[in-house]
């Protein structure tokens, strides 16, 4: 290869270009699609290289160069929020035939239902693009929204009203207001087609269909979606003024009869016919016009997917039954070990890179130094690596015959590798930990990161890249400064807009994006503390049972003595057992962390979490014990119905008690009620509280 020093002007000019687009085009996969395509360490090496190249020929360095910006403009310049009428949800996987069987067993159960009762089920190809809600009112398209977070999106409405076989307007029949759920895709004809001429161009193809969709969605200038032939299907609704049907078959039927696109479906009445259908589509797969990733699996009756609700953010009442992960042989070329938020030492298999599903992977996890043991993966071997989906890829087995004799055993280390304090086994964990805590750069950096991740505060203007920088220059080291940073800036002798990539107006943006987050729900603040164990839904439960911070706080304190009150109430919260609690406990036991959460109490709004239906449900807020047999619902169902209203339902009576629901045959709970003198309900008094 030429060594970079070789080149002359004109050479080292085009070479320029060449680095520079890579860049560009890496900054936009990982600022704005979320999906980088190149390792961190590639990326570095690129930029090192255009670095090198400029300082050899400063003539380079014009305004636009990737030198001398950050990232890219981040969307939320562009693109309007959203808020979606109902959220948009997510689907649970399942990949293989017992976990289907498992589903509609868990949905029989929870109906009640008797063994031979038939539950229908609509089986719809799972089309492998961009979720979108389009939203009708008096049959005008008058706005569509890409998922986002699920609660909040993108305003996407011009770019969507480019997609021909999207109608604008819909025919009399059609409801009032009418929003429909479904994916934006591009076919795969016109995918290679736009990559080639991206190729004629000189520009970059994009890696799947997929991210062609999204690319040409996602476009402040819609002309450039207009000139992109994308498709839509639509599978779901979302506020709908009138019922429209009885079934999930009639919602289709309907929304075809408005010309509204559908894929084509299966009606399903027995396992059998759901794994025929599965195979058949699994052959058809690769000769569809467009990608799929697996079937979706609904339940056809409508008034059963109500009684079903939700879990979290995924609906009982449907599932996405994925197609196995494309497989592909590579080499390990190296292992490094990934410090976490947590402390975690993941090792990660550097490979020879390779297109696996249309995308070049050069990393995949290797999870914990148990599973290098059991695999026996050593450095040089020939592997065979998986890529599902949005998951992570992994090595699934080393191929031991192809070894030469010099691959080289891993081993994993007992130190961390970025702050030198011990690694730890706690337990039978497989995973070792770095012992640092808040002494290890490395962990109070994922923390931050996590902190403004789109699940917590949700800051755009703090991506991963800037959070590095400025904790490495001493402007972030916790998160209360990232709410004190503007204060402090004034201060500063470099102030940040006149730091290299910087300006008035994206220092401007960078606080204003801040700010707009200074008022947080309870759940999402919980989250952002990054405590171990402690995910969004289960963040969410918090919130929902404490309601404040300061009774959160207070009880996550009482609660060390496990004796107390608190403590019984803590476990009694679903999915928090003795360890999740003592997660919980040891986070709220460090004076450091309480001391942040006081101080951002005084530099933000932690906003009570809001029960849902507050004022319409009289059980909002309430903590329930359901004890005994129920006749007209089954338990699980009694549950859920309770915790959409907004209930707390608890598995034991305390004083705190609100009400016990006491079914045939209830005992101790019930004689535990009458002792504290709760208030005692019967199945019906429940019935007629919450209809
Ligand atoms: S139903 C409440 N049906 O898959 C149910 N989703 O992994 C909402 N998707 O966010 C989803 N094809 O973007 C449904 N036939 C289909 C689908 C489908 C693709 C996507 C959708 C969803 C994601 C969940």
């Amino acid at each position: 290869m030429t060594s970079l020093f070789d080149l002359d002007f004109e050479d080292a000019k085009a070479h320029h270009k060449k680095l520079a687009e890579q860049i560009r085009h890496a900054d936009k996969s990982y600022y704005i699609e979320d999906a980088p395509h190149i390792s961190d360490a590639d990326y570095d090496a690129l930029r090192r290289e255009l670095e090198s190249l400029e300082s050899k020929y400063p003539d380079l360095i014009t305004k636009d160069s990737p030198t001398q910006k950050i990232g890219v403009t981040p969307p939320d310049k562009g693109f309007k929020k959203v808020t979606h009428a109902f959220p948009m949800l997510s689907l649970s996987n399942v990949f293989r035939k017992e976990d289907v069987i498992a589903f509609i067993d868990k949905i029989r159960r929870f109906l009640d239902l008797a063994d031979d009762e038939v539950i229908e089920i609509i089986a719809e190809p799972k089309i492998d693009g961009l979720s979108c809600s389009l939203r009708y009112e008096n049959r005008k398209l008058v706005q569509a929204a890409t998922r986002g977070d699920g609660s909040q999106g993108e305003d996407i409405t011009e770019n969507v009203k480019t997609i021909t076989s999207i109608p604008q307007t819909l025919i009399d029949s059609a409801p009032n207001i009418l929003e429909v759920r479904g994916e934006i895709y591009m076919a795969r004809a016109a995918f290679e087609k736009l990559n080639e001429a991206q190729k004629q161009l000189g520009k970059e193809g994009f890696a799947n269909p997929r991210n062609a969709a999204a690319g040409s969605v996602r476009q402040l200038d819609y002309s450039i979606t207009a000139s992109r032939d994308l498709g839509f299907f639509g599978y779901a609704l979302g506020e709908v003024s009138e019922k429209i049907a009885d079934t999930q078959q009639g919602i289709r039927d309907k929304l075809a009869s408005w010309n509204i696109p559908e894929t084509s479906y299966k009606l399903c009445y027995s396992i059998s016919d759901i794994m025929d259908n599965y195979n058949e589509l699994l052959e058809q797969r690769s000769e569809l016009d467009y990608e799929i990733d697996g079937i979706v699996y609904k339940v056809n009756r409508l008034d059963w997917q109500k009684r079903l609700g939700f879990v979290s953010r995924s609906p009982r009442w449907a599932t996405a039954h994925k197609f196995p992960a494309e497989q592909v042989i590579t080499r390990i070329n190296n292992i490094d070990i990934q410090v976490g938020r947590t402390g975690a030492l993941t090792p990660v298999a550097r490979l020879e890179p390779i297109t696996v599903g249309g995308v070049v992977v050069s990393n995949a996890t290797l999870h914990n130094e148990d599973e290098i043991k059991r695999k026996d993966i050593r450095i040089g071997d020939m592997v065979v690596v998986q890529r599902a989906g949005d998951v992570i890829p992994q090595v699934v087995k080393v191929l031991s015959d192809k070894r030469s004799g010099t691959e080289k055993v891993f081993i994993f280390p007992d130190k961390c590798p970025e702050c030198g304090a011990h690694a730890t086994r706690e337990g039978a964990e497989a995973v070792r930990r770095c012992t640092g805590g808040l002494t290890c750069p490395k962990q109070v950096v994922e923390r931050l990161k996590h902190f403004v991740s789109r699940l917590a505060f949700d800051i755009d203007g703090l991506g991963d890249k800037i959070i590095q920088q400025f904790y490495d220059e001493g402007l972030i080291k916790n998160p209360v400064d990232i709410f004190t940073l503007e204060n402090r800036n004034k201060n500063f002798s470099t102030p940040i807009r006149e730091k290299s990539g910087w300006g008035k107006i994206s220092e401007k943006n960078l606080f204003d994006s801040i700010n707009k987050r200074k008022n947080i729900p309870l759940n999402r603040f919980i989250y952002a503390l990054g405590i171990r164990k402690i995910g969004e839904a289960t963040a969410k439960r918090l919130a929902s049972s404490y309601i404040t911070i300061e009774s959160f706080k207070s009880a996550m304190i009482a609660a060390q003595d496990k004796q107390s009150d608190e403590y019984d109430d803590l476990i009694a919260i679903d999915d928090i057992g003795p360890i999740v609690s003592s997660d919980l406990i040891d986070f709220f036991a460090e004076d450091h962390n309480l001391d942040i959460i006081e101080k951002l109490q005084n530099l933000i709004n932690i906003i009570p979490y809001e029960l849902p239906d507050t004022l319409s449900s009289s059980v909002a807020g309430k903590i329930i014990v359901f004890t005994g047999g129920l006749t007209r619902m089954t338990r699980a169902e009694a549950k859920a119905k309770a915790e959409s209203l907004g209930a707390k339902v608890s598995g034991s009576v305390s004083k705190k008690t609100d009400y016990v629901v006491a079914g045939e045959d209830a005992g101790s709970k019930l004689n535990k009620a009458k002792e504290l003198g709760v208030s005692i309900l019967s199945e019906d008094d429940w019935l007629s509280i919450i209809s």
